[in-house]
């Protein structure tokens, strides 16, 4: 029997084509939820984390990711006393802190 080129053909195409394509879709993905994440923020911190001068909200573009990783963990366990973001953070995974923290440390101060 011949070696059925026809029918692997399609198969070695794609072990090509999905191996560059689908980590990048992933990251789409990713991006579109981080995207997601950031834009509950805005409504108080202002899009994309600035706020006007003179604000009760601070703005958060900019700020060391560290920084911010370590604020939002005080604010979960209540160790740094807040208004609204012990309510906030309570809502998001480790993953989400890191997440928009990294989005945020991202944009222009
Ligand atoms: C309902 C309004 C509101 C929303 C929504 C909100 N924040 Fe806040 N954020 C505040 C306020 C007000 C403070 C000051 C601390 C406090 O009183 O809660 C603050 C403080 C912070 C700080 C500390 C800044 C500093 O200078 O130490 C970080 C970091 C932060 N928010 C991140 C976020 C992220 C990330 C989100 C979205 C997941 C978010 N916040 C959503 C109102 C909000």
């Amino acid at each position: 029997m011949p070696f059925p080129f026809k029918t692997l053909l399609p198969l070695s195409w794609c072990a090509v084509v999905c191996a560059v394509t689908l980590p990048a879709a992933a990251q789409d993905a990713a991006r579109l939820h981080q995207q997601a994440d950031a834009a509950m923020c805005a409504n108080c911190h202002g899009t994309e984390g600035r706020t006007v001068k003179g604000s009760a909200v601070p703005s958060i573009a900019g700020l060391p990711r560290d920084y911010m990783v370590a604020q939002m963990k005080a604010f979960k366990d209540g160790s740094r006393p807040a208004t609204v973001m012990h309510q906030i953070t309570k809502g998001l995974t480790d993953a989400q802190v890191a997440s928009m923290a990294d989005y945020f440390a991202a944009q222009k101060r």
